[in-house]
């Protein structure tokens, strides 16, 4: 076996643990051990790991045809981003990339160029918050407000103004504020939700400023938090909404969908790789998969069993886990201090339970959508152990 970092560059500090296979929620290291997985590489694999019809339908597409950029039309995108679309509710068109970073720079760039008149920048400025998360480019890095995110890397593009909170937005408007985006469950930033009254009256606020309100759905989107999209769930109508993640089922692909369908036209905007046909086959294939399985009842029936779970873990551990959190699959605990953390997290991938960090003192859970009640039953049991061995 070649060792760690030999040839690729330390930029993670990755635990000493490499997986080989899964199955659904389950998966297998090179020793053999079997691991229960909370964390679906954190919110991507949606619909599990080794999943036979998502394997078998992009491995067809691949047999016949993976990419022929976007010079050309490509109807497996046109299709993706039909049930995209249908699914979020929303009037709007999408455009594909490949991550969740790529896609918030396509949100800010449909924004920046949304504030020009005659090719010039009146209103430039986008408001975000304090302990948001956008992505690790040079601009999707300033959007984020963390300024722990902004060492080194510099000079850094302009015009993005940070809110300490959502009641903060409002007063830091200008008349050249063009944007506000926001996650509405934040989720590097500690598995936070914002709340819902709050945002509805913020959207409204925006839209009568003709501000637009792009919402950062890379970790919340594609029925992670119960509805296909978070804004579904809070009830808001975006202008602007990015998706990754769990788009494809672990197939790289990122979306910057919007109504505001003319800002962009030829040439403006690219991706070499974005939306061709393997990643468009992918899209096809989980959006439909996690409709039907939304409409049959069972993912809100998992949701609901994976809360109780969650709710009696903290009542159990009062002393360690201060209050449970989040929505639908996109879960937290909190716990009363960052060393706790780390321990739980240690002490878990000994036991065969794989669980995240989200900001400084919460344990992130985000597992497959389709995690069946026994893998589900099986995890919190391994937590358990873990929590019992400190
Ligand atoms: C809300 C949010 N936006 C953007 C990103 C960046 O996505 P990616 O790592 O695919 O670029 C993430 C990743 O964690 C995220 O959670």
């Amino acid at each position: 076996m070649l060792t760690k970092n030999s040839y690729v560059l330390p930029t993670y500090a990755r635990a000493d643990v490499a997986f080989v296979s899964g199955d659904n929620a389950t998966l297998m290291d090179s020793n053999g051990k079997d691991y229960i997985d909370f964390t679906s590489g954190i919110g991507v694999v949606s619909i599990g790991h080794g999943d036979n019809i998502l394997a078998h339908t992009i491995a067809e597409q691949a047999k016949k045809i993976i990419h022929t950029s976007n010079l050309y039309y490509i109807e497996q995108q046109e299709w993706a981003a039909k049930k995209i679309v249908e699914a979020s509710g929303y009037e709007m068109k999408c455009f594909f990339g490949n991550s969740g970073a790529e896609a918030n720079e396509g949100a800010i760039k449909i924004a920046r160029k949304y504030g020009e008149v005659d090719g010039e920048a009146k209103r430039y400025k986008i408001i975000t918050l304090k302990h948001s998360f956008h992505g690790r480019t040079i601009t999707t890095v300033k959007a984020t407000g963390q300024e722990s995110m902004h060492n080194y890397f510099g000079p850094f593009p302009d015009g993005f103004v940070y809110a300490d909170g959502i009641d903060d937005i409002e007063g830091l408007v200008d008349d050249h504020t063009v944007a506000v985006m926001i996650e509405l469950i934040q989720g590097e930033g500690g598995v936070q939700p914002v709340d819902k009254a709050k945002v509805q009256t913020l959207a409204a606020f925006l839209k009568s400023k003709d501000i637009l309100l792009i919402v950062d759905e890379v970790q919340t989107g594609v029925y992670r938090t119960g509805e296909f999209l978070a804004s579904n769930l809070y009830e808001i109508e975006p202008d602007i909404v990015t998706l990754a993640k769990g788009l494809g089922g672990g197939v790289p692909v990122g979306v910057v969908m919007t109504t505001k369908k003319d800002v962009l036209s030829a040439g403006d905007h690219g991706s070499t790789f974005g939306g061709n046909y393997l990643s468009s086959t992918a899209v096809m294939t989980v959006v439909d998969y996690l409709k039907n399985y939304k409409e049959s009842g069972e993912l809100d029936e998992i949701i609901i069993a994976f809360s109780a779970k969650l709710d009696a873990v903290q009542k159990a551990h009062s002393d360690l886990f201060s209050e449970a959190v989040g929505f639908g699959l996109m879960r937290g605990l909190r716990v009363k201090d960052a060393e706790t953390l780390t321990k739980i997290i240690d002490a878990s991938r000994d036991a065969g339970v794989m669980v995240l960090k989200a900001g400084r003192n919460t344990l992130r859970f985000l597992p497959p959508l389709t995690i069946t009640k026994t893998e589900m039953n099986e995890g919190f049991k391994r937590l358990e152990k873990a929590i019992s061995s400190l």
